[in-house]
């Protein structure tokens, strides 16, 4: 039965792939190196252990980090390139790896609210808020941050 909402799902379903479409997208990998601790404060330490797992070692303990920071958007006509990689580079490096890499996230960084939970969901926004104003060119499009093999998170803004 062909209903108003499958209609509108359809409509809003195309609208995205003629916007995909018509985009590029780039990713530059950086990598980096860090000390965390997920706690929360209320709680016992058995608690905490049950739900945080090695993240709530007493004395903090390290992940190797992996950023994935995608952008989108029309390559440039003269160039050929949507962002000279060489640029968005450096705004990974200056402005997010070089601040956080063997540092203790929960104590070091001015950007990382103190009492925030220092879990990969929350730096992949912090870590967007921080990129997205740098770029004229191009849009953000995703961040996304690795923190183990087998685990990691993407944020589109
Ligand atoms: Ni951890």
């Amino acid at each position: 039965m062909i209903t108003k909402d499958l209609i509108f799902n359809k409509i809003a379903y195309f609208c995205a792939k003629i916007e995909l479409n018509n985009m590029v997208f780039l990713t530059r990998r950086a990598r980096f190196n860090a000390a965390h601790k997920l706690w929360v404060e209320e709680w016992s330490a058995e608690k905490n252990k049950e739900i945080f797992d090695k993240c709530a070692n007493e004395n903090f303990h390290g992940h190797n980090y992996t950023l994935f920071v995608t952008v989108k958007g029309d390559p440039d006509p003269v160039t050929g390139m949507l962002i000279n990689a060489k640029h968005l580079s450096k705004i990974i490096k200056e402005e997010v790896t070089e601040k956080l890499d063997h540092k203790n996230l929960n104590l070091d960084i001015d950007f990382i609210p103190k009492g925030m939970q220092t879990t990969c969901e929350n730096l992949a926004i912090l870590i967007w808020q921080i990129i997205e104003p740098k770029l004229q060119q191009c849009q953000l499009h995703c961040v996304k941050l690795q923190e183990t093999e087998n685990i990691y998170t993407e944020y589109f803004g």
